[in-house]
């Protein structure tokens, strides 16, 4: 799996897993601990979740294949486990509580990135300082931001400290693409990762005429060619969800899917980039 480099010498997986709707019914709760074992096993090694998803739910399901994952001796350090925060908890004692239970759900001792999941009404430095605090406690190892448009992250980059923020998260595929005109230069400069959301537009891509006819000529299925894409854009990192296992499959070998120049000539006719500022848009 190609990585990312990270400014402060560390590295992350091109291709990481999502859990959004994952943990909202427990009737799912096997068929969906079950997809992460066979993530792990496969050879994911970054997931991403949130206190939001499934109300706890989320973090609760990727703990409990956590747990029985670590037992079967995959090693704790071998994974980059990514959490967020809702932005009413974005102050130093609600960061410290969501922290708290994130941790509690998820049954481990530190998240390995630690998201603001969008910008809310407390202010970034109370943020950037419950961050710090976190830090200093060894409940976090990283922190950054999600759905931050070029100005927030300027926000952000002027305060004390903000210049440690080491990832924002946005909703970035071929058929929405607005992060290239101002969001992803700016992180690119500074070699911030861009993780991209819904790269297959919550499953959409994966019918559209135009992948489909990319996909025919590689012998490969079109949200491989949605996920390629995405993953050949520099400073940028996928996290598709995936549950069932012929997805999870898919989506792993997409990361030794080149496309060509041909390829990405008719991808840019009928995805067009962005010719001016538009604001971020989110899922
Ligand atoms: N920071 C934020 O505000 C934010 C917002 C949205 C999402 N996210 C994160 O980003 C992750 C990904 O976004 P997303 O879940 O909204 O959308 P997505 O990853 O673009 O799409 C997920 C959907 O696509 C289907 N799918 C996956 N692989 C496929 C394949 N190879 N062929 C056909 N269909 C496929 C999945 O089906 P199955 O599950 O049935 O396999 C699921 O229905 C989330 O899970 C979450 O962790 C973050």
């Amino acid at each position: 799996m190609p990585t990312l480099a990270l400014p402060d010498g560390g590295a992350w997986p091109a291709l990481g897993l999502g859990t959004w709707r994952l943990g909202e019914d427990p009737a799912q709760q096997a068929t969906e601990t079950a997809a992460l074992r066979l993530a792990f096993e496969i050879g994911y090694r970054l997931v991403d979740t949130a206190e939001m998803y499934g109300d706890g739910g989320a973090e609760r399901v990727l703990g409990l294949a956590l747990a029985q994952a670590q037992r079967a001796g995959l090693a704790r350090e071998a994974l980059t486990i990514v959490s967020k925060a809702y932005p009413q908890h974005a102050s130093v004692d609600g960061l410290h509580k969501a922290c708290e239970a994130s941790l509690r759900r998820l049954g481990i001792d530190q998240i390995d990135l630690y998201l603001l999941h969008w910008r809310g009404g407390v202010a970034l430095q109370q943020t950037i300082d419950g961050f710090e605090a976190l830090q200093r406690r060894g409940w976090i190892r990283r922190w950054g931001v999600s759905n931050f448009d070029v100005g927030d992250l300027r926000d952000l980059a002027d305060l004390p400290g903000g210049a440690a923020c080491c990832a924002n998260q946005v909703y970035y595929s071929l058929s929405e693409r607005g992060v290239e005109h101002a969001v992803l230069p700016w992180q690119r400069q500074r070699a911030m990762p861009l993780m991209a959301y819904c790269p297959i537009d919550q499953g959409s891509l994966a019918n559209h005429p135009a992948l489909r006819a990319v996909a025919g000529h590689h012998g490969v299925a079109p949200a491989q060619v949605a996920l390629a894409w995405v993953m050949s854009r520099p400073g940028v990192m996928a996290i598709p969800k995936a549950v069932r296992a012929e997805h999870l499959r898919q989506n792993w070998a997409a990361a030794r899917l080149v496309l060509d120049d041909t390829d990405l000539g008719h991808l840019d006719r009928v995805f067009p980039p962005p010719l001016r500022s538009q604001p971020l848009a989110m899922r």
